[in-house]
């Protein structure tokens, strides 16, 4: 299994693994957030990932940066959204993916990475509930209880705080 970076020509095999990978409810939603945010530009770099077995795309993840309302300043990435096709589930994809961002944020100099999501999955790479408490995204949550955080590094950050995403979270409906 390869990770690289996804560009636009991914468009439809991201489409299809958002379709297969979230039941219908949630599939046409998450789908096109996830294609939306290959095709935004913002002034900080969103970083779509795909991971590759077999020339086909299995997994993909995005972290878009988000900004502190009060300075506007860029402090750190949400992980949205993160998909393995069913057929390749269970067998690390995720985990992988999900490092390689991780690593590629940190190296950009982020201080703290959200995400929205089940805790049960998302403990084992470090995130938590209380640190992200604080911090107060642009809608209200209708699942307060997936509202984690994560340290990248011991840089003093703000403790708190509202703050804005990519125009491709500006959705209630994603939250
Ligand atoms: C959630 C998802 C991305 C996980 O990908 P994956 O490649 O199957 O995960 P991994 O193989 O890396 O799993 C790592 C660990 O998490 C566990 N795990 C996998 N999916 C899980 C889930 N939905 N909830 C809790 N734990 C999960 C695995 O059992 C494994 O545990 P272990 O370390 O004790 O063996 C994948 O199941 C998926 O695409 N689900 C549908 C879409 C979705 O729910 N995305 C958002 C995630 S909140």
């Amino acid at each position: 299994m390869q990770i690289r970076e996804a560009n636009i020509k991914d468009s439809e095999a991201i489409k299809n693994l958002y379709l297969q990978a979230f039941d219908n409810l949630e599939a046409e939603l998450v789908s096109d957030f996830a294609v939306n945010l290959l095709h935004e530009k913002s002034t900080i770099n969103i970083i779509s990932l795909v991971a590759i077995d077999n020339d086909a795309i299995i997994g993909h993840t995005s972290f878009s940066p988000v900004f502190l309302d009060s300075t506007n300043e860029n402090f750190g990435y949400i992980l949205a959204p993160l998909a393995v096709l069913p057929t390749h589930q269970k067998n690390r994809v995720g985990s992988t993916i999900v490092k390689h961002g991780l690593d590629t944020i940190g190296s950009l100099g982020a201080f703290i990475v959200f995400v929205y999501g089940n805790p049960q999955y998302y403990y084992r790479f470090g995130f938590k509930t209380d640190l992200a408490q604080n911090f107060t995204p642009p809608y209200t949550l209708q699942y307060p209880q997936g509202w984690q955080a994560m340290k990248l590094n011991s840089t003093a950050f703000p403790d708190g705080g509202k703050f804005q995403c990519v125009n491709s979270l500006n959705d209630p409906k994603l939250w």
